[in-house]
């Protein structure tokens, strides 16, 4: 293996960027190539960073020196551009939602593996700090088990955003509105820390936005495998947008994390059993904040590059030691699955029970 990870980054747009940005400033990484099938989007790219800009890709998939292949195109155009970076012996980071279907999905796991390369799926917020905080406390057995888990995206896009790419708020190439686009982090943290979804209720629509094919506003009601039970609330209509937020009840603790941050740690401690019947203050844990992040509450571009940086270098990682992303196909896989369960559900009319 050598010294240095070689990116080539596929899709020049808002997230393009991020990518892009990490490529060159991680450390064992380095960035070797732009593509964009739009050449003047792929030459502005590779200007910006000086380096190649390609608008079709099998050019650069045929450099030996590009290990890495990140996918930051429309999200229905994400399993081809990640099938034949894996045919050509590339590893993949690709952005979310992992595709818009199961089947795109499960084909891109598949071509993976049968070519040797390993497959990321970005979900930056799994590397949050307060992320990874309240998953310890979980899995170290703190919080009991899981009873009650709420996920909330009060967002606002306006038309004007859906309208600044003909993709956007299609079925065909975003998958979906508020849920599949926006909230789609949310609900991975929501399973994240709460476990397999199994049973899912759900009403969707399009209330405030006249030329999107997708929802704007969803809500659902879940029942988990652990037997807790949960609700969804995504919208992007909200204005002007508010932080999202990840609520979690266990038998023993709660956490609350709002826009990236975690506001509320409480874990029961084993002494304070008893406790008044309001609460037991003596055995709260004082509640924890970490990092501020960017909002993208209101402002799609306002990603903040630290979640990615994250990701891309457990990638590198995964690439040297030999292992799986930790977020990988399978992982990826989870909210989407939630997400096409809550719409089969809003469609139908019924309860609908996942795996799908
Ligand atoms: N992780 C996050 O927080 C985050 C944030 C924003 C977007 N995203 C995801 O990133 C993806 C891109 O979103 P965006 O907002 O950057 O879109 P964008 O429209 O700004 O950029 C997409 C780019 O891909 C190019 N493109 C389209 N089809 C292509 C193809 N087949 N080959 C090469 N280039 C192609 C377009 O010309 C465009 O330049 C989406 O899947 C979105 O869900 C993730």
């Amino acid at each position: 293996m050598k010294d240095e990870v070689g990116f080539a980054v596929v899709g020049c747009g808002v997230i393009g960027r991020t990518h892009a940005d990490q490529a060159v400033s991680c450390e064992g990484a380095y960035l070797a190539a732009v593509v964009d099938e739009a050449p003047e989007r792929a030459q502005a790219f590779a200007r910006r960073y000086g380096v190649p800009g390609y608008s079709n890709l099998e050019e650069v998939l045929q450099r030996e020196d590009i290990d890495v292949v990140t996918v930051a195109t429309p999200s229905g155009a994400h399993g081809d551009v990640a099938m034949r970076a894996a045919r050509a012996g590339k590893h993949v980071i690709v952005e979310k939602p992992i595709e818009v279907t199961l089947e795109k999905a499960n084909a891109m796991i598949a071509v993976c593996r049968e070519n040797g390369v390993k497959l990321c799926v970005v979900s930056q917020h799994r590397f949050d700090p307060s992320t990874i905080a309240v998953k310890r406390h979980i899995d170290e057995g703190r919080f009991g088990k899981m009873l009650l888990g709420e996920a909330t995206v009060h967002w606002y896009r306006s038309q004007a955003y859906y309208d600044s790419g003909d993709w956007r708020g299609t079925w065909k190439l975003d998958g979906g509105g508020a849920l599949m686009n926006q909230s789609i982090h949310t609900i991975d943290l929501l399973q994240h820390l709460m476990g397999p979804v199994e049973r899912i209720y759900a009403h969707a629509g399009t209330f405030n936005h006249e030329r999107i094919e997708v929802e704007d506003a969803a809500v659902a009601v879940l029942r988990f495998r652990g037997g807790g039970i949960g609700t969804i609330v995504g919208t992007t209509l909200a204005y002007p947008g508010l932080s999202a937020r990840v609520e979690v009840f266990g038998e023993s603790g709660t956490a609350v994390i709002d826009g990236d941050r975690l506001t509320h740690l409480y874990v029961r401690s084993q002494e304070a059993t008893g406790g008044s019947s309001y609460g037991d203050q003596a055995a709260v844990n004082k509640a924890t904040t970490v990092g501020e992040v960017g909002s993208a509450a209101a402002d799609p571009s306002a990603v903040s590059g630290g979640g990615h940086a994250a990701q891309f270098i457990d990638m590198i990682q995964a690439i040297r030691e030999d292992r799986e992303p930790l977020v990988n196909g399978a992982e990826g896989k989870k909210p989407l699955a939630i997400i096409l369960g809550i719409y089969e559900s809003a469609r139908t009319g019924r309860e609908v029970h996942l795996p799908l």
